[in-house]
């Protein structure tokens, strides 16, 4: 099946973040929404729910968990156990509420820089103190510093929030780093919640490993939480998934307020047992195939319209990490782009110091936007004034 994005002017129709935030000069290719339609699956399931007026609370026994395990089991050949997930509105509060039960005020929780910057909001929401360990860049890709995670734990930082795949890089990490990572934190007394939101947009050939599933190390002391929101573009309708992988991190999940679970929206859960089931399965393949096309024309449109850009194509999703630091266009390019190539890009910095000089181009859109914002950012290249703030 293929899957096609829609053109600009339907986009425009659209209320979300990402059509509302900038004026209609301005391409956006910012905020982690996809320009797709939704798979027909969910269409489907959304449209029956509104037929029937089916609006109320989500209820306590629904396909969720069974859906999401089946899911997993298709695509990255792992059974979690239905009986060890429980749901919530969205990944982040998913993430807020395991960490405030898992450290104490004040304890340190490493994050991964460059990384998704709501990660150190979430560690302050939570009462952590965010510990910056930066991925490790081998000069082709970037990996976890296990020795820095290491010097961090025996310092004493309690958690770490791994971003498994890794945004903004999409790098998936390996499976024997992750089954690395979750013994050095059990050797230290400290857990892994692992970010997983991006993991149904892995490329095939990337070798997704969940963490929960790297080793028996993982097993007993992490944590992965995850939705349909970024593959299926659900995130205004919140749902998440929080899954354990043991009795006790499992009791940790089954003992938070009852009203974490009652936040998940109906609508939300409606379409991502949608998204999840194998009627989506074909959808999601035509998505992928599609991504993959992008991530590889980005490539090619950066070296025709902007050569001094450094790019590595990502394992999964469709946000490129771009390193404009060759243009000496100063250390947050995003805002100067913005200004005079109307094209709204997620700026560098926020991602961490790592992120000085680079942008986040979000590529889950038609190759005529994608190609057109790159023209028109390689047009500033030419211009005498770029280069000055
Ligand atoms: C790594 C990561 N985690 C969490 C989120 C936010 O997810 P949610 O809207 O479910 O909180 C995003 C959104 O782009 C993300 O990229």
């Amino acid at each position: 099946m293929k899957v096609t994005a829609l053109p600009l002017e339907q986009l425009r129709l659209r209320t979300s973040e990402k059509w509302r935030e900038y004026p209609d000069d301005v391409l956006p290719l910012f905020v982690a929404e996809t320009d797709f339609p939704l798979a027909p699956a969910i269409t489907r399931a959304l449209e029956q729910a509104l037929r029937a007026g089916d609006t109320g609370y989500v209820a306590s026994r629904n396909p969720l968990a069974a859906a999401y395990a089946g899911f997993a089991q298709r695509r990255f050949g792992w059974t979690p156990d239905p009986a060890r997930m429980r749901s919530t509105a969205d990944v982040s509060m998913g993430i807020v509420e395991i960490l405030r039960r898992v450290i104490r005020p004040g304890e340190r929780v490493i994050v991964n820089p460059p990384i998704y910057p709501p990660f150190f909001d979430l560690v302050d929401e939570a009462g952590g103190t965010v510990e910056r360990v930066p991925l490790r860049d081998t000069g082709d890709a970037w990996e976890l510093d296990l020795d820095a995670i290491a010097a961090a734990l025996v310092d004493g930082a309690r958690a770490v929030l791994l971003c498994n795949p890794h945004n903004p890089t999409g790098t998936v990490h390996s499976a024997e780093s992750l089954d690395a990572l979750a013994r050095l934190a059990e050797e230290h007394g400290a857990v892994v919640i692992s970010d997983e939101i991006h993991a149904p947009l892995a490329q095939s050939d990337a070798g997704f490993t969940p963490f929960l599933a790297s080793g028996e190390a993982a097993g007993r002391i992490g944590y992965a939480v995850t939705s349909a929101s970024k593959a299926f573009n659900l995130a205004g309708l919140k749902c998440a998934v929080m899954i354990a992988g043991a009795e006790d991190t499992t009791a940790v999940l089954r003992n938070l307020p009852v009203e974490v679970e009652w936040r998940t929206g109906q609508f939300g859960l409606i379409a991502a047992v949608a998204a999840f089931s194998p009627e989506s399965d074909e959808w999601l393949d035509g998505l992928l195939a599609t991504l993959d096309e992008n991530r590889r024309l980005l490539a090619s449109l950066l070296a025709e319209h902007l050569p001094e850009a450094r790019y590595r194509i990502p394992d999964a999703g469709y946000l490129g990490w771009v390193d404009l630091g060759g243009l000496a266009w100063g250390p947050n390019p995003a805002r100067r782009i913005l200004r005079e190539a109307k094209v709204a890009l997620s700026a560098g910095p926020t991602f961490g110091a790592q992120g000085a000089e680079h942008v986040r181009i979000n590529f889950g859109t038609s190759p005529e936007i994608l190609t057109e914002a790159v023209a028109r950012i390689g047009r500033m290249r030419t211009d005498p004034l770029a280069g000055q703030e």
